[in-house]
């Protein structure tokens, strides 16, 4: 079973699919800790709810960020995770936090990168009238919101869609997406090779994504 640590800024509802995924046993880890760099990140109540220790290290409180990445990083340790995931954590990591965690570190953005990395996905992809969107998973590397990507769910742009409705749209594929992508993690699926991510099936042969979702 792999020890998956969690990173939250706010909602999490990307956690809440993740822990409801370890709940029905479709995730061959646990979830041994969750962390918020805001105290006030309606998120930490589900780890909460089971029981599942939740530490807040306020960003606020730092002056610089490789101070902040130095507790971060501290609190990450002590729990020897095989894997971190960054779940609307919004927050930049600077190389030192990247180095100590490598290959360890998944992100999910609001986004098909590499277009729309950064903020406001959704009403840049709107302004720019393109017809499909999605979410990004990938490894998380110095550059920010680029990394090999594990895995990408695409969904339409309709013809009505304000930023609140492509937005809800997208996160629904998230949740699939990152609960799919944490599992290939935790069976030891990936590899990754010139920058990109192969995806082994059951006997170890290189496949395709299985369930690109529409
Ligand atoms: C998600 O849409 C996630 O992709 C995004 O924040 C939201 C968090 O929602 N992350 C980023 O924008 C990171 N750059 P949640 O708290 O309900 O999971």
């Amino acid at each position: 079973m792999k020890k998956i640590l969690v990173l939250i800024s706010g909602r999490g509802s990307n956690l809440a699919a993740l822990l409801e995924a370890v709940d029905k046993n479709e995730i061959a880890g646990r979830i041994v800790h969750v962390i918020s760099n805001r105290a006030d990140a309606g998120g930490l109540n589900f780890a909460r709810e089971r029981g599942i220790p939740t530490t807040i290290i306020p960003s606020k409180d730092f002056n610089d960020r490789e101070a902040f990445d130095m507790a971060l990083g501290d609190a990450i340790a002590k729990e020897q995770p095989d894997l971190i995931v960054l779940a609307g954590f919004m927050r930049i990591l600077g190389e030192k936090i990247n180095a100590r965690f490598a290959g360890k570190i998944i992100n999910i953005h609001p986004a098909l990168l590499p277009s729309y990395p950064g903020l406001h996905t959704h009403r840049r992809a709107l302004d720019d009238g393109v017809k499909w969107h999605g979410c990004t998973v990938h490894f998380v590397t110095l550059k920010v919101d680029i990394g090999p990507i594990i895995g990408q769910a695409v969904v339409p742009v309709l013809p009505d869609d304000d930023e609140g409705a492509l937005a809800a749209r997208v996160l629904e594929s998230e949740h699939r997406l990152l609960v799919d992508c944490v599992r290939w993690f935790c069976e030891d699926r990936l590899t990754v090779r010139d920058n990109k991510v192969i995806l082994h099936d059951e006997v170890g042969s290189a496949c395709a994504q299985q369930h690109p979702q529409g």
